[in-house]
């Protein structure tokens, strides 16, 4: 594997430089976090990895640009390199996780219509909820990227809960992060990146509710691996031929 400059670590990924300028080799590790707890889930990275491009490629059936230029390896994916807006952007259609916590509904109601929250990405402070007017006076978006942003978001929340029920599966909630994206002639266009996935959607059996994302690992429920497994296999991109995983790459300093 050839030595090349790390860019950054994050919980669950690390980026590498890519072979060209504007692109980057976004690696997909094992680890897992949830609170203050941290674990391993194995398999994890191989699968996100595939679900996180199948689901994009499905993007860009519609029309909706991501960061994706394709998958390299089992681990591995060359993307365009973006400026990042610090936001996440979460599309809730049932009550789950702490949004049900924070409104007292019991999980599993649905929404009387879909609700999309901004929080800012911010670790230190754990990325606090944020407005509007909070986005546009600290410059983290303008008003025409928080409109693009949303009707992306609602775009995805509809295509998506089709095509997981599609595949038995109920679209609770999701998280998506956004990127700056700057043609050949400067123009910019504001793009999905980083990944879609397990890690970053809530996913139910759409029968028996039960539940095959990190969830089972925030909770300490059994059989994580295999929920991100089951997703996988849902979806067509469960990988057949065994491990036959890749050691992560050198790093340069
Ligand atoms: N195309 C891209 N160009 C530049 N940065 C990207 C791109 N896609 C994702 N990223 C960033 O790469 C990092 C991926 O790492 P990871 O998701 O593991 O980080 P993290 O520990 O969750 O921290 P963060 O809170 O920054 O997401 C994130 O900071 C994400 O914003
Ligand atoms: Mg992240």
């Amino acid at each position: 594997m050839a030595r090349r400059k790390r860019i950054y670590e994050g919980k669950a990924k690390v980026l590498y430089e890519g072979p060209e300028p504007g692109t980057l080799v976004q690696y997909f590790k094992d680890d897992a976090y949830a609170f203050d707890r941290k674990g391993t889930i194995t398999g994890k990275g191989v699968l996100n990895n595939r679900i996180s491009e199948y689901l994009m490629i499905r993007l860009a059936d519609i029309g909706i640009p991501t960061h994706l230029v394709r998958r390299l390896n089992m681990r591995e994916q060359l993307v365009r390199e973006v400026e990042i807006i610090p936001l996440t952007i979460s599309v809730n259609n049932v009550a789950a996780g702490e949004l049900a916590g924070r409104f007292s509904i019991p999980e599993g109601t649905p929404l009387p219509r879909s609700i999309v929250e901004y929080y800012w990405k911010n670790d230190e402070y754990s990325d606090p909820m944020v407005s509007e007017e909070h986005i546009t006076a600290f410059g983290w978006a303008a008003p025409q990227d928080i409109d693009d942003m949303l009707a992306l978001a609602l775009r995805i929340n509809d295509y998506f809960t089709g095509l997981f029920f599609g595949a038995r599966l109920k679209l609770i909630d999701f998280k998506l992060e956004f990127g700056r994206n700057y043609d050949e002639n400067g123009e910019m266009r504001i793009i999905v990146a980083d990944e879609i996935s397990p890690d970053t959607c809530r996913l139910w059996d759409s029968e028996t509710d039960e539940k095959l994302d990190k969830d089972r690992f925030r909770r300490d429920l059994d059989k994580v691996a295999e929920g991100y497994q089951e997703v996988a296999r849902r979806l067509g991109v469960l990988p057949t031929s065994g491990p036959g995983d890749v050691a992560e790459p050198t790093t340069i300093q």
